[in-house]
């Protein structure tokens, strides 16, 4: 029931560089997506889904997997829908517009060929108001008429015009689209600021073996939602955030619906938004039910698309009960003649349809391949600008320890030259030193000179002066001698002492 597709970045996206987290599971069998881990505790998971298609899928690849067989169902009389499911600015505008085109081609080969008749509507849901874009009073409000009965909501007031060829039905798509909401935002330039529902009903008539005419009236609902926003982030303010506040709020009674129909509880909210009694039908209802939910692939948008993706493979959980919408009538004779002639004609058509549709499965599946070889380069490649990018660092780090090892060595130079030049100084003052040295030992010679000198003649000088004091004494005795007149040997001495020092 669910699929993905992730639109490729845009211009902006490219510029910011912002890494690309959501990845195509590369097991074809079973289609899965990985959101790798972003930012803070945000860690990578993968989801399961029916089919997943890349960034550069083509539209017709889409068509094939998710919306041809729903459309053969539609003109079988069952009541289908294919509805775009993401956040603001991830490509469901984009997506269901290439879609409805290709489905009215495809219906009005299948009608023609089942004598079917084709009309179309174009329903637009707006503040949790409904109205008609394709009405010629656009004043006029379309009404949901609750019947109490489960199966595709009535709505009163919703104009069905009937187209002939699919160029009246996509003159008519193109009219709606151009009266819908839009606005500029942050995150998408033609934002749509409405859910919208082209609706396609297709009428066809056969004769059943028995001979009777089966009328079946199969629908086809092109729901293209409009996406969740942070107001932070998409700027909204005034208008516009009012806008944004109504369509989360429908999205999250939507989110409940799914999640209630997955978890098997007994009341499913419905009735909490006209958005979800709109598509009751198409959720655990009548109808057979495609959700195609589509992703940014950056990780500004991290949180938004890991919602998304969680509703969308718990929305595979969910169980229609899907019914054809067919009356049986008796035919006159007549009527089974005109019958069979117009059976005949559209053979020959048939047969080219088919041939058609086998040419195009070709085409889809060498697209297939296509996308395959792609995704195995860009695999490479990004193992490849891994590789890049770790040699880049390590001719980094390498270029750093050069930077280290040319410092060091200069300030290894730098200090050797320092040193060299405090040698000199050193070596100087050591001469000055031992100049000084010299000039002090030349003065203590000098000074031990005149001590010797000074010595010798303090020695002299005390001689003397011991000698003075013998002669002192001796002329005191020679002058008692001779106050007393006699003959004194001692005087004697004395005087013959006394003479020898004089001399
Ligand atoms: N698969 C794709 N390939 C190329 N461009 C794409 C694809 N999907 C979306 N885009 C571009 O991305 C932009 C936003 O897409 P779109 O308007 O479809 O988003 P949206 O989901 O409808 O947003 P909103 O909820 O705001 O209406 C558009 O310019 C569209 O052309
Ligand atoms: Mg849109």
């Amino acid at each position: 029931m669910a699929n993905r597709l992730c639109r490729p970045p845009s211009a902006e996206e490219l510029r910011s560089g912002a890494a690309q987290v959501v990845q195509r599971g590369s097991n074809e069998a079973q289609p899965s997506v990985t959101l790798a881990a972003g930012h803070g505790n945000k860690r990578a998971s993968t989801f399961q889904f029916d089919a997943v298609w890349g960034p550069d899928a083509p539209q017709e690849a889409v068509y094939a997997d998710a919306v041809a067989d729903l459309v053969c169902q539609a003109v079988q009389g069952y009541s289908c829908t294919v509805m775009c499911y993401g956040q603001t600015g991830s490509g469901k505008t984009h997506t269901m517009l290439g879609l409805i085109q290709q489905a009215l081609a495809d219906i009005y080969g299948r009608a023609a060929a089942a004598n079917g008749s084709v009309a179309c509507s174009y329903l637009e849901l707006y503040n949790e108001e409904m109205s008609d874009l394709l009405a010629n009073d656009s004043a006029v409000k379309v009404a949901m008429l609750d019947d109490g009965k489960n199966g595709p909501a009535v709505l009163k007031g919703l104009s069905v015009h009937s187209v002939t060829c699919c160029d009246e039905a996509l003159a008519l798509l193109e009219r709606g689209t151009d009266r819908r909401q839009t606005a500029s935002t942050l995150l998408n330039s033609s934002s749509s600021r409405s859910h919208a529902v082209f609706i396609v009903t297709i009428q066809t008539s056969e004769l059943n073996p028995a001979g009777q005419v089966v009328q079946r009236h199969g629908k086809l609902h092109m729901v293209d939602l409009a996406g969740s926003e942070s107001a932070g982030r998409s700027g909204a303010e005034g208008q516009q955030a009012s806008e944004a506040g109504n369509i989360n709020r429908s999205l999250s009674t939507l989110g409940r619906v799914i999640t209630a129909l997955t978890s098997q509880q007994a009341h499913i909210p419905y009735r909490d938004s006209k958005l979800t009694r709109l598509l009751r039908d198409s959720l655990g209802g009548t109808a057979q039910t495609c959700i195609i939910a589509t992703a940014a692939p950056t990780v500004q948008c991290w949180e938004e698309t890991a919602s998304t993706l969680r509703y969308a493979q718990q929305a595979r959980g969910i169980s229609n009960r899907p019914q054809v919408h067919a009356t049986t009538q008796a035919a006159s004779s007549q009527e089974v003649q005109q019958m069979q002639q117009k059976m005949e004609q559209l053979s020959a058509v048939t047969l080219e349809l088919e041939l058609q549709r086998v040419r195009a499965e070709a085409a889809h599946a060498a697209a297939q391949r296509a996308e395959q070889r792609a995704l195995e380069y860009e695999e490479q490649l990004g193992q490849e600008r891994q590789q890049a990018a770790r040699w880049q660092q390590e001719a980094e780090r390498w270029r750093h320890e050069h930077d280290e090892l040319v410092k060091q060595l200069d300030q290894q130079q730098q200090q050797q030259a320092a040193s060299a030049l405090e040698d000199s100084v050193h070596l100087q003052q050591v001469a000055i030193i031992e100049a000084e040295v010299e000039g002090l030992k030349g003065q203590l010679r000098r000074q031990d000179a005149t001590i010797k000198r000074l010595q010798g003649e303090n020695r002299a000088f005390e001689r003397q002066h011991e000698l003075e004091g013998q002669v002192e004494h001796l002329q005191r005795q020679l002058q008692a001698a001779q106050e007393n007149d006699q003959p004194n040997p001692k005087r004697a001495r004395a005087v013959q002492l006394l003479g020898n020092t004089r001399r």
